[in-house]
């Protein structure tokens, strides 16, 4: 992954499978002492949000090694994981049910599932748009979507703080245990980020339904939800 300027189009999507087909093998164990482990409690609230149904299907989009897709099973749902980098989920560590594959074009047949999760992903991926309009078409009319990135704190000492651990701290763990050069990508992707109204606006766009973001965990991280209605 280059430095100096971040990729777009083709050029990212490639250079994005293979960022994280490198620091597969120690994703997990950089992701958690990165976050301190606060990202277990903003994943609990991401699924609380979907307000399963028992036994449902549920896709994790985006799953890398399928945290989502381990803590859906655990409830008694079925779940699904999509991911472009194979690597990631190679090194889920547990056996589930995984498909390689690209959010913008899911291989997910129409109004198929229940409900879709999707975890700091966004500022990922080449164009938010047609993910969107994915989400559309795979889940059945009255399911649900959430939608969990990072996010910045608008609160001041929140801000410098958390800046200092994207710019600094995340550079450094990640250098020691995993892929320098990632690691200071991913802070950067956060600008790929459009502003909350402009996505809550291509998600109404998109056809979902009461679009709503709310941050998590004193602004460190953003949900977004939304309704798969019946009318289309
Ligand atoms: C930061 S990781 C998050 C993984 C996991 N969702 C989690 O919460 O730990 C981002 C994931 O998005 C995947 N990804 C990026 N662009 C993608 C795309 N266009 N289609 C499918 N997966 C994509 C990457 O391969 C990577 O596994």
């Amino acid at each position: 992954m280059p430095t100096d300027r971040l990729p777009e189009g083709d050029e990212k999507r490639a250079a994005v499978r293979e960022m994280f087909d490198t620091i597969a093998p120690r994703y997990d164990l950089v992701n958690r002492l990165m976050t301190f482990r606060l990202d277990m409690g903003i994943r609990r609230r991401t699924l609380e949000s979907l307000n399963l149904a028992p036994r449902s299907i549920v896709l994790d989009l985006a799953c890398g090694t399928g945290d989502f897709v381990k803590a859906l099973e655990k409830r008694g749902h079925r779940a699904v994981g999509v991911d472009l980098s194979y690597g990631m989920m190679a090194n889920a560590g547990f056996d589930g049910r995984f498909i390689q594959g690209d959010l913008l074009s899911l291989p997910i047949a129409d109004q198929s599932v229940d409900a879709a999760v999707c975890g700091y992903a966004l500022r990922n991926l080449v164009a938010l748009p047609p993910f969107f309009t994915e989400l559309v078409r795979v889940v059945k009319p009255g399911g649900r979507i959430a939608l969990v990135d990072v996010s910045a704190p608008e609160q001041k000492v929140m801000r410098m703080g958390y800046d200092f651990h994207f710019n600094r701290v995340v550079p450094f763990i990640g250098g020691l245990l995993s892929d320098r050069s990632a690691y200071a990508y991913l802070p950067r992707s956060v600008s790929y980020l459009p502003p909350p109204e402009e996505i809550l606006q291509m998600m109404r766009d998109a056809g979902l339904a009461a679009p709503r973001r709310r941050q998590l965990t004193l602004g460190i991280a953003q949900l977004l939800t939304a309704d798969r209605t019946a009318a289309r």
